[in-house]
């Protein structure tokens, strides 16, 4: 069973890529469309109800543009929203979920951490999984700020190594063995977190895990592209130099409205 339909990869912003980057690099005869709200980032902090009519917006305009299943690239507009998407529309969704299970279930320490935003962490989802493990203390954090400068570029910025100091300091101290990554912005931080993290403390995000799902789905359910090889497209609502540097200006990003 073959589908040449695009998928579909909406985020936030420019952070969704993380995830996109793992999709193309499993199923590079995809023909993949992401679609970058940046114009709207940062979602985590925003109500349920706002984060719920935005990826509603988004899912509206990948189904227009034909997509055969929807990636929600996107954490916080996962935990918030997706079991209403998933309600309204027909047509596959596949979420991003903090990576609680692996962490719990490897960690030595039963101690972990986990940098999300406050959207993320206040979800009913997200608080479901985490009461499963009651055994491993989870060690909370937000991640103020650090969204709008990963979409403003300042990745190695100074005030990014100062954020992330602080944000990790008391995770170190309580003597954690995983980091969970819950935000699909926060895998562009490795380089920088790698450096304030001791070394045998693990760093987990989720974006081979959404991959592998995305597989699983098309294969059992939806068929995949019997193209020999796709041209991603990318879509941005606001200036498009960031999606593109942060793609390595290897591919055409259009500014749309939306
Ligand atoms: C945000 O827009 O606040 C971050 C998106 C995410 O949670 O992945």
């Amino acid at each position: 069973m073959h589908n040449d339909q695009p998928i579909g990869i909406f985020d936030s912003g420019i952070g969704g890529t993380s995830i996109w980057k793992e999709i193309h690099q499993l199923l590079p005869n995809e023909k993949t469309i992401y679609l970058a709200d940046s114009k709207n980032a940062p979602y985590g902090q925003k109500s349920k109800e706002e984060i719920i009519a935005l990826s509603m917006k988004n899912t509206e305009l990948l189904l227009e543009m034909n997509c055969k299943l929807i990636v929600v690239a996107c954490n916080t507009a996962t935990t918030n929203a997706i079991r209403e998407l998933r309600e309204k529309y027909d047509v596959s969704f596949i979420g991003i979920e903090p990576a609680i299970k692996p962490a719990a279930t490897h960690s030595k320490t039963q101690i972990i951490g986990i940098l999300a935003t406050q959207g993320t962490l206040n979800s009913e989802l997200f608080n479901k999984t985490t009461e499963k493990y009651q055994d491993t203390k989870i060690i909370e954090q937000v991640g103020h700020g650090l969204v709008q400068l990963i979409e403003n570029g300042d990745i190695n910025s100074p005030e990014m190594t100062q954020l992330l100091t602080s944000y990790l300091a008391p995770m170190i101290e309580a003597n954690i063995d995983y980091l969970v990554l819950g935000c699909s912005h926060y895998p562009y931080l490795i380089p920088q977190i790698k450096k304030i993290l001791p070394e045998h403390i693990h760093i987990i995000d989720s974006g081979e895990a959404v991959a592998k799902q995305t597989q699983k789905i098309l294969k059992e359910k939806i068929g995949l592209s019997s193209a020999e090889k796709s041209k991603p497209i990318f879509y941005t609502n606001t200036d498009s130099k960031v999606l593109s540097e942060i793609l390595e200006n290897k591919y055409t990003v259009e500014k749309i409205e939306f």
